[in-house]
């Protein structure tokens, strides 16, 4: 099978009710990033970040997947898919998709701020102050914060690198490392970005730009590539 990598940004989720950040009325209007997501955050008012990531936690919980994530799911009975995303939400798991790398980390999950290797998942929406690890160490968000290493960088490289087909959604591009990702994919490849307004800083010369929101782009792009298949 052929294979071929999804790299996804907020704006897949968008359809489903989950803000973006960078679009007006986007989440980094309404707080500052330096108050939620930075370490420094965390030391300076970590009752403030963890109620940051609890409502956005609760909006998860309210949501569901939509037809973009459903198509990238569709997509596997004919590819090798490999869903690479910088979205913390797990839209793409309950859409049906095996394989998702989380660059920027995952909401549904908290880890030991004394001990990053003890991870936990979140039940219900809600983490105090308070709650703690096995090891009495305080519960954080499992979330890649500005100024953290983003450790599965290198794992997604290699996935980029291996691609047979690339397609980028819902993605501004402004968040670097993960934005580089798309120069390690062949020159040789179909590239595509699926994005209703799309960042156009990035040199695009081989990536066909699809103008669409992901609800309707994705669909599309799947019943096109699946019918080349057959061809
Ligand atoms: P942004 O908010 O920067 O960009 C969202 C993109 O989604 C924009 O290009 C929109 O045009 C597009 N968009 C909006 N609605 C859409 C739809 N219905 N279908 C398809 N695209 C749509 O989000 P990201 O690029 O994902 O990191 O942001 C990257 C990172 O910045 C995030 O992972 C997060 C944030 O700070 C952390 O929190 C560490």
């Amino acid at each position: 099978m052929k294979r071929l990598v999804v790299f996804t940004g907020a704006g897949i989720s968008a359809e489903s009710g989950i803000k973006t950040f960078r679009d007006s009325n986007g989440l980094w209007e309404e707080h500052k990033i330096e108050d939620v997501a930075t370490p420094q955050a965390w030391v300076k008012n970590p009752a403030l970040v963890q109620e940051f990531y609890n409502q956005r936690r609760k909006n998860l919980l309210e949501a569901k997947p939509n037809a973009g994530h459903q198509a990238i799911a569709e997509l596997q009975k004919y590819f090798n898919v490999q869903v690479i995303t910088q979205n913390v939400d797990d839209l793409h798991e309950r859409a049906g998709s095996q394989n998702v790398l989380h660059l920027h980390g995952e909401l549904m999950k908290v880890r030991s701020s004394g001990y990053p290797e003890l991870i936990y998942s979140v039940k219900g929406w809600e983490v105090k102050m308070g709650d703690l690890c096995e090891k009495g160490s305080q519960l954080r968000p499992h979330i890649v914060w500005f100024g953290e290493m983003v450790p599965e960088m290198d794992n997604a490289i290699e996935l980029v690198q291996q691609a047979d087909i690339f397609i980028v959604v819902g993605t501004s591009l402004n968040v670097y490392p993960a934005a580089n990702l798309l120069d390690y994919a062949s020159a040789e490849i179909s590239k595509f970005y699926v994005d209703p307004n799309p960042d156009l800083v990035y040199n695009f010369a081989d990536i066909k730009v699809i103008k669409q929101k992901a609800g309707i782009g994705l669909p599309d792009l799947a019943d096109k590539l699946i019918k080349e298949l057959f061809n």
